[in-house]
């Protein structure tokens, strides 16, 4: 699908503000798949749909969850989670795209997983780091994604961790996996 289709098809499901970000995560990730040697195409697609149903109503994304049987633990954490695997499913069924590789990187977008591929750690990082990203500590997680895609991610994983424990919110299981898989990978393999 070309991008032009691809922007057009994802502007109508989202506000200005969501479309923007959608631009910046997408500029962010052809340039890091560049860099680290991923299909831009790939990435370019992935970003664009990546937050496909960030605006969906959340009964709708309930429904999804509990019909399609995803993960039921995701029912108990945070909604901001949600619009991940319901992203990827939504964006198979309405838009058509059945690349797995694609859907992966979209439904995985905001736990992460416990073997994320190339495609999955660009989009995860650009979608962290992209430039009308503001919050403490991106810029460390900036200059980090410029030597090594593992460090960015592992450094966005523990700022996203730290922020929702002095919040007092729970976290996602697999958020805390994917945390220690990347531990492990930089600490003992
Ligand atoms: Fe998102
Ligand atoms: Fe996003």
């Amino acid at each position: 699908m070309e991008r032009e289709q691809a922007l057009k098809i994802v502007r109508e499901q989202m506000h200005e503000k969501r479309y923007i970000h959608t631009i910046g995560v997408m500029e962010t990730a052809i340039k890091l798949a560049r860099q680290y040697g991923v299909d831009e195409q790939k990435a370019e697609l992935a970003a664009i749909f990546h937050d496909y149903a960030k605006c969906r109503p959340i009964h709708e994304m309930e429904e999804i969850i509990k019909r399609e049987n995803m993960p039921s633990d995701l029912l108990a954490h945070n909604k901001e989670l949600w619009h991940a695997p319901v992203g990827a499913y939504l964006v198979k069924k309405e838009v058509g795209i059945t690349d797995p590789e694609i859907l992966q990187a979209i439904a995985y977008h905001t736990s992460g997983h416990e073997q994320m591929t190339m495609l999955d750690k660009v989009i995860w990082v650009a979608d962290y780091i992209e430039p009308g990203r503001k919050f403490p500590g991106v810029e460390e997680v900036r200059e980090l994604a410029r030597q090594d895609l593992n460090l960015a991610l592992l450094q966005a994983l523990k700022n996203t961790i730290s922020f929702l424990m002095s919040k007092n919110q729970r976290i996602y299981p697999l958020t805390f996996h994917t945390y220690n898989a990347f531990i492990k990978e930089e600490t003992i393999g």
